[in-house]
């Protein structure tokens, strides 16, 4: 039980990754918020919680508006009165060359994947000052630290995602709060499988050579991401902060085959 009576908040915690994050959160026994755009998802997510005995309450809520992440932050202090744990998860991603991206598309990826996670901090900062305590964890992606054609805006927000994490860490650790990013490599949810490579023209020939260039030989699940999540969450990581923490198999380690 190392998250006991803390107060969790996990954006886009309908799907994929955040949702195997709450669980895996509210089994290490904290109260997760679950804030998501899609709210069917949304409650979905918070119905099974409630069913599997863990307490959990469902956010509407859009990262990319600063007055949403704001009522995010507030009705979680009126409902529990303090905030441990954020992950800044919600995201999104067009599978499109940079010449191709238009301009709706470079805005909703940095809003949502950017600046979501730059109101996500800015909002719980002062809660967590008070606190002087918390712990802060990014969702980035190792398209933030390596490029992949057809990935050049979603890069481009995930490697912002990278820096702000690093900010936000050296401004912050003087009041006790920590703040790191995971980059996951390929996971598979409905991102990766809809979004990355059910949008490509020959999705099998894509998932073959993610397959083959990965050492491990294996998609990551949402549950390696969550157990990653877990560990900076908590004690264990006390003197763990500004991390950008690569949970991909060795796929970014990998240049290729030499013989
Ligand atoms: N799946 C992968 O291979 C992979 C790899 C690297 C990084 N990531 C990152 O992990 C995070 C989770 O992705 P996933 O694969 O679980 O995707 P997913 O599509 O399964 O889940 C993302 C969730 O975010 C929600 N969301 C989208 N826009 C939102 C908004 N404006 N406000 C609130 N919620 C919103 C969606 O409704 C969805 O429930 C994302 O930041 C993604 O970029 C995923």
């Amino acid at each position: 039980m190392d998250l006991k009576n803390k107060i969790a908040i996990v954006t886009g915690a309908g799907s994929g990754i955040g949702k195997s994050i709450a669980k895996t959160f509210a089994k290490a026994g904290a109260t997760v918020v679950i804030a998501e755009i899609n709210e069917e998802n949304g409650r979905n997510t918070a119905m099974e919680m409630k069913e599997e005995g863990y307490p959990s309450m469902y956010l509407n809520t859009d990262v990319s508006s600063s007055a949403s992440v704001q009522s995010m932050i507030e009705q979680t202090n009126d409902q529990f009165g303090r905030l441990d744990i954020l992950v800044n998860n919600a995201g999104l991603e067009y599978f499109t060359t940079i010449e191709e991206t238009t301009e709706e598309q470079w805005s909703k990826t940095m809003d949502v994947n950017l600046k979501g996670v730059f109101l996500g901090i800015k909002h719980a900062i002062p809660m967590m000052k008070k606190q002087g305590q918390g712990s802060i964890i990014n969702i980035a992606s190792v398209a933030g630290l390596s490029a992949w054609p057809g990935l050049g805006v979603y890069s481009a927000a995930k490697g912002g995602v990278v820096q702000l994490t690093k900010a936000a860490a050296v401004e912050n650790g003087k009041y006790g709060i920590r703040v790191n990013s995971i980059s996951p490599g390929a996971i598979r949810t409905p991102l990766l499988e809809e979004q990355y490579i059910g949008s490509t023209n020959d999705p099998a020939a894509l998932e073959a050579e993610l397959l083959k260039r990965n050492p491990l030989k294996r998609f990551g699940m949402p549950d390696d991401i969550a157990e990653a999540a877990l560990y900076l969450a908590g004690e264990r990581s006390q003197f763990v902060n500004g991390h950008s923490l690569v949970v991909d198999g060795g796929l970014t380690s990998f240049v290729g085959e030499l013989i």
